[in-house]
């Protein structure tokens, strides 16, 4: 699991130094095993704000630096790394235009993925790596269906994440750096909102991502279908707009405008700014 910017893998091992087991056994780079006081980092010096998750790296699978994804450990040596959901109580009751049902209803729709990643991640561990191989076929096949959802409820946990966190604004107005961003891609702020709306409403069952391009340095607009169809890749992540149903249905029925208004009443844009800095930071360094 990634880690904030920042970009290293980290998984807290207190008492523990030791690579996880079978880390080293299968592939043998112990270059890449980076050895912390109280932390194990596999920055493996692969790529500079990349890294490698304990329970994908038979796959080798890169990701992007989560903007809050939190673990826990099990106490068992060889155990689960776990997410832990985090808490948004106070969105609840405090989004204008929002009814606290929908947003508990929302938040415990989030919960479901924290756990069906957990509970996926916690399968695909008990299959040893000499058995992965007779466990994937692409009709079925126990590793590879559970190797096929992983993305939906870890991307599904990642999403809402980055939903909720760039609610509570409060009708607050991005500030000049964020401004001049979104006028530098999109020509002027309503320009930005026109296409924000447009890709919102064919965006059904999925996300509009506002992004920030690594190669153009620019920002655009990402639609997502479930949560894992249609990712571009090389994206910073900025904004994440919720446009499946269940996002709205309970205040606005199918009137998903209505929905897009509220939504951008309560855009925190302090949070998104604060994506911007670091991805233009990143951006710079690399
Ligand atoms: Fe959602």
């Amino acid at each position: 699991m990634g880690v904030l910017p920042g970009n290293r893998v980290v998984f807290d091992r207190p008492g523990g130094l030791r690579p996880p087991v079978g880390f080293v056994r299968n592939f043998a780079q112990p270059e890449a095993v980076l050895l912390r006081s109280q932390t194990i980092s596999w920055a493996a010096g692969l790529q500079r704000g990349r890294g490698v998750s304990r329970t994908s790296f038979a796959t080798l699978a890169f990701f992007d630096a989560p903007p809050g994804l939190r673990r826990t450990e099990s106490a068992v040596e060889g155990g689960t790394m776990t997410i832990e959901a985090k808490k948004y109580d106070d969105l609840v009751g405090n989004l204008e235009g929002f009814s606290p049902k929908q947003i508990e209803q929302h938040i415990k729709l989030y919960q479901g993925y924290v756990k069906k990643i957990n509970e996926i991640r916690a399968e695909m561990e008990k299959i040893p790596f000499g058995e992965r191989k007779d466990k994937a076929n692409f009709s079925f096949g126990k590793y590879s269906e559970l190797k096929r959802r992983e993305s939906v409820p870890y991307n599904g946990t990642y999403l809402h994440e980055m939903y909720f966190d760039n609610l509570g604004g409060s009708r607050a107005k991005p500030k000049a750096d964020l401004t001049r961003a979104i006028e530098g891609a999109f020509g002027s702020q309503s320009n930005w909102e026109e296409d924000l709306r447009a890709c919102a409403e064919t965006a059904t069952g999925g996300w509009v991502l506002l992004t920030y391009d690594r190669i153009d340095e620019k920002l655009h607009h990402n639609q997502v279908w479930e949560h894992s169809n249609g990712i571009m890749l090389n994206q910073e992540h900025l904004l994440a707009l919720d446009t499946w149903e269940h996002a709205f249905m309970i205040d606005f029925g199918t009137d998903k405008k209505s929905y897009l208004t509220a939504f951008l009443a309560n855009v925190n844009w302090k949070v998104v700014a604060e994506r911007l800095d670091k991805a233009t930071q990143r951006a710079r360094a690399a």
